[in-house]
């Protein structure tokens, strides 16, 4: 929506840095070659559980080229670490396999690779526990799940409610370990000069970043500088630093050197994170009508020995549907496996895929098309709070997907309609995914030649920040987008929150906004005269951010899916997906968009392709390459198409905006499986739906 107030926010400005990037000239964390700069290629544990007894460091450093082998045994002290993933090489203990346990450094990247192969490492193995189930003997309850979430909640008597329950659906569904693979797998230059670091990375929040690295290396975070202007891609993968960005650092502080650490494709498997694997059981009891009167979704999940890491993965049940009866509980296993860690709305995706393909058994079981039963069950407060909705338009999201998806006509008979050689049928599942904002501070300043900069220590991982902070900064300075210059991505700015939980546009739109009024008051007070040096404001939005009126704040969103399934092989493949969200004021729509279909298209994928297998031998995810690890091409989604209602949210922040990153992916993989379901009569409640599932 355009007004006069704010032409720019709403329009489709094209990425600011568009050219940069297709010419090359857009640098990248492992495109930076400082003087006298060493390779370093780490060694991982090839035994999932034991003590490291002896690294021949010795024998491979004679190796021409090799300027260091660095393990336990020499490594430098790092302080102690909340995080335990981040004391890298500070210990004998191996708590998964592929873990770091040394590292070599080298002149060059191929003979660090060749000294890396032949280092010697040898192990005491213990026997080793990888295996998730619901009844492990040590499943416990975590004090909170992430995000700060209680683990259970619970309302009402749900036990005696679903004894009573007219309609009842019990399932367990299971989604499996998830990895996340950005274009740009982790990277990280690493340079010591005297007391300070710097470091170019590949991450989503520079100061986070900093603030975790300092203390590690007894440093006040002034000592470091991460610089990380263009990111490919992180998914929540590059949120939290991982032990590659701390083993560069430790590299170069022992070495002397500048130093490069590529990961991998195949090192992404075992060191920058995945999505846990979970099981889940849900109840759904409802009223011959649909009604639901309780509602129990419980999940079970794991972490590594060395962190808990507990994933929401109910909490979107939390907040979807009316039921006065109710209860929600997160249950944990620590393993010998790597620590998992953010994924693409880590929780809502795998908790959704349950709770929105149990509604659809529901509507099966109440003979009640899906999307009049999920508007039948539209609660008028946030169920579990009683907040009221800052806004809420699921059911618009619904009726106008539904509409263009052209659901009206849907006969809901399973397996009663071919087309070729394919089952066809279709499916509809909801999403949802939290509004959050977090501090964060900016500043904006006028040159005397009439243009602004603007700058903000945010992170453009590709989903278009720098263009949208341009837009807002445009309509706040009231100026055209020519003459704003945006800076995100290094700690020499006004720290910043970090591009995660669909956050960004929220908090730094936020301080953007607030530095380009500061700007415009002191323009003013100064008569418009900008004095030579040029005039600048600076803004702090953690007041702002910590004082919001308590309203439930999420976007929602409707997805509809079409689906193929081969009536000899089994094959599913998605025909049509099409997605409606409702998520406040769209600041870009090219943007936007692409978030959307890239959410859906990730969801697309979980429903059909994405699985991490764990070799329970030798304890270790064994398909650690995209030969082996499937994800989408474009031709496994020839047809994808997201929609947005329109929002006027004034409970949000000053633009009107919530988060767009994450929910694409959230209830995509349960309107698949529902579309598989129509199809062929088959529920698959494991992902992903394989074709040995259907046949
Ligand atoms: Mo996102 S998984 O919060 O970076």
């Amino acid at each position: 929506m355009k007004t006069e107030a704010r032409p720019y926010v709403g329009a489709a400005l094209e990425r600011v840095e568009g050219v940069e990037k297709v010419t090359g000239l857009a640098r990248y964390a492992y495109e930076n070659f400082p003087d006298d700069l060493a390779y370093a290629v780490p060694v991982q544990a090839s035994v999932a559980r034991g003590t490291v007894l002896a690294a021949d460091v010795d024998a491979v450093v004679r190796l021409p080229g090799v300027i260091a082998a660095i393990w336990h045994g020499n490594a430098p002290r790092l302080a102690p670490a909340d995080n335990a993933e981040l004391a890298v090489l500070q210990s004998d203990r191996v708590a998964y396999r592929g873990q770091y346990v040394a590292v070599v450094v080298a002149e060059t990247l191929q003979c660090a690779r060749e000294a890396a192969r032949l280092l010697r490492i040898d192990y005491d193995a213990e026997p080793h526990d990888v295996e998730l189930r619901a009844d492990h003997p040590e499943m416990y309850r975590p004090d909170r799940v992430n995000a700060g979430y209680p683990a259970d909640t619970e309302l009402g008597d749900p036990d005696a409610a679903l004894a009573a329950a007219p309609v009842l659906v019990d399932a367990t569904y299971r989604t499996p370990a998830e990895h996340n693979n950005p274009m740009e797998p982790h990277a990280t230059v690493a340079v010591w000069s005297g007391d300070g670091l710097t470091l170019h990375d590949s991450t989503q929040g520079v100061s986070a970043l900093r603030e975790t690295i300092a203390p590690l290396f007894g440093m006040p975070p002034e000592n470091v500088r991460v610089i990380s202007p263009h990111v490919g891609g992180g998914f929540g993968s590059k949120g939290a630093a991982l032990p590659p960005v701390v083993l560069a650092a430790l590299a170069a502080k022992h070495t002397g050197r500048p130093v490069k650490l590529a990961v991998t494709r195949q090192q992404m498997f075992a060191v920058t994170g995945y999505r846990t694997p979970t099981i889940q059981r849900v109840r759904l009891g409802a009223d011959t009508g649909g009604r639901l009167t309780v509602i129990v979704h419980e999940a079970f999940e794991q972490s590594s020995r060395l962190r808990e890491f507990a994933e929401q993965t109910t909490t979107p049940t939390r907040v979807m549907y009316a039921a006065p009866d109710r209860r929600t509980a997160h249950r944990l296993v620590r393993l010998d496996v790597p620590t998992p860690a953010w994924m693409r709305a880590p929780g809502e995706a795998p908790g959704m895929f349950a709770l929105e393909s149990a509604m659809d058994e529901l509507a099966v079981a109440c003979g009640i098309d899906p999307v009049e039963l999920r508007i039948r069950n539209e609660p008028a407060a946030e169920p579990e709070s009683g907040l009221p909705f800052s806004s809420r338009n699921l059911v618009g999201c619904l009726r106008e997907g539904a509409r263009r998806f052209g659901w009206a006509d849907r006969d809901p008979t399973p397996a009663a309609r071919t087309r070729g050689r394919m089952l066809v049928g279709t499916g509809v599942a909801a999403s949802t995914y939290p509004v959050y904002r977090r501090p964060s501070r900016a500043s904006a300043r006028c040159e005397p030649d009439g243009r602004f900069s603007v700058r903000i220590a945010a992170a453009d991982i590709g989903t278009g920040a720098r263009t949208i902070l341009t837009q807002v900064a445009a309509d706040a300075l009231r100026v055209t987008p020519d003459r704003v210059r945006v800076e995100v991505g290094d700690t020499a700015l006004p720290a910043a929150s970090l591009a995660g939980g669909s956050a960004g546009t929220a908090s730094w739109g936020t301080a953007v906004v607030r530095a380009c009024e500061a700007l415009l008051e002191e323009l003013d007070l100064r008569g418009g005269d900008v004095p030579a040096e040029g005039l600048e404001a600076t803004a702090d939005t953690a007041e702002e951010v910590g004082e919001q009126p308590e309203y439930a704040r999420h976007a929602f969103g409707a997805q509809f899916a079409e689906v193929g399934v081969d009536l000899d092989t089994g094959e599913a493949r998605v025909l049509r997906l099409l997605g409606v969200f409702a998520a406040g004021r769209i600041v870009n729509p090219v943007t936007a968009r692409s978030q959307f279909v890239g959410g859906m298209t990730m969801g697309m994928s979980m429903a059909l392709l994405e699985e991490s297998v764990m070799d329970r031998e030798f304890g270790d995810y064994l398909n650690h390459d995209l030969a082996q690890y499937h994800v989408p091409t474009a031709m496994d989604l020839p047809d994808v198409q997201a929609y947005w209602i329109e929002e006027d949210d004034p409970h949000l922040n000053p633009l009107g905006a919530k988060g767009i990153g994450e929910i694409g992916i959230v209830g995509t993989a349960a309107a698949v499986a529902n579309a598989v379901h129509h199809a062929t009569g088959v529920r698959v409640r494991d992902l992903p739906i394989r074709l040995d599932k259907l046949v």
